[in-house]
C-alpha cells in the first residue's frame, strides 16, 4: 500500500501532502482514518507532478497507472532460464497471449558465485534482460529476494555464504547475513536506476523478500530491515510488495507499509472467497492480486511429471479475473535449470524426505521448455482477450530437429591419475572430517572422499555414513562396491574383509533444498563407522577430499587434447564398475534448430554440447528422459557432445559397440513407457 519513500518514513503520504494541497486528499483521509489505514493518492491527486506514475487507489480497489486505473496479467519468465540469444523471442511469444507485464525473479547465487566476485555478463546480463522487455512493451515486477526459492539450487543464495560464515541464520536478522544483503543490494539496485517506473523505466513493482510467511523463522525486524534497505534504493519510484501462501502464517510474511498480495493454483481457486478474505484481513483495501497462479507445477526426480490440464487452467484465470484481480501467471515460460542450478525440496514432517529437482523447468507451463506455444497458450490467450487488448505479433518459432545418432568414445576415467589431473581442482584436502563443498567453496558437483581401511575384524562388516548429503558412489581400490543416498535413505552397506586398502566415496551435490529450509550444506556431516565384532563401531577418521567441480572449462581443456585413455576392458563395460568416465563424441549440423538430447539407456550425469553444461541428466530415475539443447547453443558443421557419466553407459550387455545418445525433435519428459515412474503421493 505504500511506495519506499513512505516506507522509510512511516508516515501517510496522504496526511502529509495533506498539509500542503486540501484537494481530493480530504475525502481519502476521512476514509482512511475509517478504516485505519494510511491511504495512496487518489486519482486527482495522482496527476500531480510528484506523484508516483505507479501507486495504489485504496478506495477503488485498484492499482493507479500514471493516475488511471491499472490492473496487470503478467508472466513468469527468469533470464537464468534461457539463453540471452533466446530472451527477445521468449518474451515476444508471451506479449503475443496478451500480457502487460513480466515477472522475473533475481538470482544472487548467479550474479555473485563467489565473495567478492560478481558477473554482469551474458546470461548474467539482467539490465539487458529487462531492457528487451521494456522493448517489448512490458511493465516489469522486479522480484530480488535476495531469497527467492524458485526451486533453485539454496533458493538463489549463495553456497560462500556458508563458506565465509558456518553458522550464518538466513533470511534473518543474522548481523552476517544482513551485512552481505547489503552488499549485494549496493551492487544491484544501482544497476536497475534508470528501469523504475518513477525514472522513465518499466518496473511497476519491487518485491521485499519471498514467501516469508512461509519460513520458520518469522522475524519481522529481518522484514523490516530488508523493507528499508530495499526502499533505500527504490524510494517511491516504484510500489513495494510481498507475496504469502494464503494460510494462517501468512501474517509471518506481512510488513508494514508493504503492499501485500497472495499466490495460489487450481487447486486452491474452489476457495477464492476465502482467500481473498485472508488476505483482506492482512490489509483491507487495495486490489487484489494472485502474484503466483501456477498453470502447471515443477517435478523431482522419481516421480510423474506434472502435468496439468490447459481447460481448467484457464477456466480458473477466468475466475480470478473475475474479481478485477491482477494475476501472475507462474510460470508463462519456464526453461531450464542449466548446468547445477536445480534445486530440491525436502518435507519437515518426513513422510518423502530429501527430494531433488529436475533438470527442465518446463512446468507443463504456458509456453513449453523451448519457447514453443501450447494448446494451453491458446486457451489462456483467449481468456486474456476478454481483459487486455491483444496486440498483433507474428510469431516466428524456431525449427525443431532430430540430429538423429551420435556415437560416443569413452576418453577418461574420472579416478584414474589421469582423471584427477583433468578434473580435480586444486590440491587434494588432507583432514580428520571429509571437507564439505561449502568449506571448500565449491558451487556443486561431486567430492571424492578417500581414507585407509583399518583392519576389519568382521567379514562382513556395516560401513555407516551420517547425514550423508546427498549420494555416494562407494569404492573399495576404485571397484563400485554399492551406492548409498540420501534420497533412498540408505546410508549403510557391508564391506568384506581383504577388497582392499582404499575406501572412497564419491559424493554428489544433487541441488541444495530451496524450500523452507536455508541450511542444506552439502558433503558428509555426521560419524563415517565400521562395524566391530563387539558391537561397537569404528570411526574412520583420515579422510582426503579431492575437489571435482566439473566446470565446462575443465572439460573443455582435457576434450581439446583429449585421447582415450580408458582401459580396453573397461571401455566395453556396461556398468562403470571404475566410477565416472567421461564420453566425447561430434556431431554434425547442417541446419540449426532446438533439439533434444535423448538419455535412455544412460544412467546419471551430466552432458555438456560444446562447452555447456547443459544440466544434470538421471534417465534411471526420471521421468525427464531428454535434455533441452538450445538452438542458440549449435553451429553449422562440427558440434561436441560431453558427459560424465556416473553409473552405467548406453550398452547392450555383449555389445563391442560404441555407447551412443540420439538427438530428437520432440520432448520426452513423461518418462519412458517401458519404466513408467509411480505416482507421487500427494
Ligand atoms: C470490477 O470493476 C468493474 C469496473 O470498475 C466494476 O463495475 C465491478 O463491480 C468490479 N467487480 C468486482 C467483482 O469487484
Ligand atoms: C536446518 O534447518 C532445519 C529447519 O529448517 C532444522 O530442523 C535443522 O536442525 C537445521 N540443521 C542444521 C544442521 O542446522
Ligand atoms: C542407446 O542409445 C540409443 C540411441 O539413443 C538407443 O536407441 C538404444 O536403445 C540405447 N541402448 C541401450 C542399450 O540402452
Amino acid at each position: 500500500m505504500s511506495t519506499g519513500e513512505e516506507s522509510k518514513s512511516a508516515g501517510c503520504r496522504c496526511t502529509r501532502k495533506l498539509t500542503l494541497a486540501m484537494s481530493g486528499c480530504v475525502m481519502i483521509l476521512v476514509i482512511a482514518l475509517t478504516v485505519g489505514l494510511c491511504v495512496g493518492l487518489s486519482g486527482s491527486d495522482a496527476s500531480r507532478e510528484d506523484a508516483p506514475a505507479f501507486s495504489i487507489d485504496h478506495v477503488a480497489n485498484t492499482f493507479l497507472l500514471n493516475g488511471k486505473p491499472f490492473r496487470y496479467v503478467s508472466g513468469s519468465f527468469h533470464y537464468f532460464r534461457a539463453l540471452p540469444d533466446a530472451w527477445r523471442s521468449r518474451l515476444r511469444t508471451m506479449r503475443a497471449a496478451g500480457l502487460n507485464a513480466l515477472d522475473t525473479y533475481v538470482e544472487w547465487s548467479l550474479h555473485n558465485p563467489h565473495d567478492g566476485v560478481y558477473d554482469w555478463e551474458g546470461i548474467a546480463d539482467v539490465v539487458k534482460f529487462l531492457e528487451i522487455a521494456q522493448e517489448e512493451d512490458f511493465y516489469i515486477i522486479l522480484r530480488p529476494g535476495p531469497y527467492i526459492c524458485a526451486e533453485r539450487d539454496n533458493g538463489g543464495l549463495p553456497h560462500w555464504l556458508f563458506t565465509k560464515y558456518p553458522n550464518i541464520k538466513m533470511r534473518t536478522n543474522d548481523p552476517n547475513y544482513i551485512a552481505e544483503v547489503g552488499k549485494w543490494y549496493a551492487q544491484l539496485m544501482p544497476r536497475l536506476k534508470h528501469l523504475l517506473i518513477g525514472n522513465g523505466g518499466k518496473i511497476i513493482m519491487v518485491q521485499v523478500e519471498n514467501e516469508y510467511g512461509a519460513y520458520h523463522a518469522c522475524d519481522h525486524d529481518y522484514l523490516n530491515w530488508l523493507r528499508d534497505e530495499t526502499a533505500k534504493y527504490v524510494q517511491d519510484k516504484a510500489l513495494l510488495f510481498t507475496v504469502d501462501i494464503p494460510d494462517e502464517r501468512m501474517s509471518c510474511g506481512k510488513i508494514e507499509n508493504v503492499f501485500a498480495t497472495t499466490d495460489f493454483g487450481i487447486d486452491r481457486v474452489h476457495e477464492i472467497e476465502s482467500i481473498w478474505k485472508m488476505l483482506r484481513q492482512l490489509q483491507p483495501t487495495g486490489p487484489l492480486v494472485n502474484s503466483e497462479f501456477y498453470p502447471g507445477w515443477l517435478t523431482h526426480w522419481q516421480e510423474m511429471n506434472q502435468r496439468r490440464d490447459g481447460k481448467v487452467v484457464a477456466d480458473a484465470l477466468k475466475t480470478i479475473l473475475s474479481y478485477n484481480a491482477s494475476v501472475n501467471l507462474y510460470m508463462f515460460f519456464g526453461g531450464t535449470n542449466f548446468g547445477f542450478t536445480a534445486g530440491a525440496n525436502f518435507d519437515l514432517d518426513g513422510s518423502i524426505g530429501y527430494t531433488a529437482d529436475i533438470t527442465s523447468y518446463d512446468y507443463d507451463a504456458v509456453m513449453d521448455e523451448a519457447g514453443g506455444v501450447t494448446q494451453k497458450y491458446e486457451l489462456v490467450r483467449q481468456v486474456i482477450d476478454e481483459v487486455l487488448e491483444l496486440p498483433k505479433i507474428e510469431l516466428n518459432p524456431a525449427k525443431r530437429l532430430a540430429y538423429g545418432k551420435v556415437e560416443l568414445t569413452p576418453v577418461l576415467e574420472l579416478l584414474s591419475p589421469d582423471g584427477r589431473k583433468a578434473l580435480a581442482k586444486g590440491t587434494p584436502v588432507v583432514a580428520d572430517k571429509p571437507k564439505s563443498f561449502e568449506e571448500l567453496d565449491q558451487y556443486s558437483g561431486l567430492l571424492l572422499y578417500e581414507t585407509t581401511l583399518p583392519n576389519m575384524d568382521l567379514d562382513p562388516a556395516l560401513l555407516q555414513v551420517e547425514q550423508l548429503r546427498d549420494r555416494a558412489h562407494v569404492f573399495i581400490d576404485q571397484q563400485l562396491v554399492g551406492t548409498l543416498s540420501r534420497e533412498a535413505r540408505i546410508y549403510a552397506l557391508p564391506l568384506s574383509k581383504g577388497w582392499g586398502n582404499t575406501l572412497q566415496l564419491l559424493v554428489e551435490n544433487q541441488g541444495r533444498i530451496n524450500y523452507d529450509v536455508s541450511n542444506d550444506t552439502k558433503g558428509i556431516f555426521g560419524k563415517i563407522t565400521l562395524q566391530l565384532h563387539n558391537g561397537g563401531a569404528l570411526p574412520l577418521e583420515e579422510w582426503t577430499t579431492t575437489s571435482f567441480p566439473l566446470e565446462p572449462k575443465a572439460i573443455e581443456q582435457w576434450r581439446a587434447n583429449g585421447v582415450s585413455k580408458v582401459d580396453p576392458i573397461v571401455a566395453l563395460q556396461r556398468l562403470l564398475r571404475t566410477g565416472p568416465i567421461l564420453y566425447a563424441g561430434n556431431f554434425k549440423v547442417e541446419e540449426i534448430g532446438d533439439t533434444y538430447m535423448n538419455m535412455a539407456g544412460w544412467g546419471k550425469g551430466v552432458a555438456y554440447v560444446n562447452g555447456f553444461n547443459l544440466g544434470r541428466y538421471w534417465p534411471l530415475a526420471g521421468p525427464q528422459i531428454t535434455l533441452y539443447v538450445p538452438n542458440e547453443l549449435l553451429k553449422l558443421g562440427e558440434n561436441s557432445v560431453v558427459l560424465l557419466e556416473y553409473q552405467r553407459a548406453n550398452k547392450t550387455r555383449s555389445g563391442t559397440e560404441l555407447p551412443a545418445v540420439q538427438f530428437d525433435a520432440v520432448a520426452q519428459l513423461d518418462g519412458q513407457s517401458s519404466e513408467v515412474p509411480q505416482q507421487p503421493k500427494n
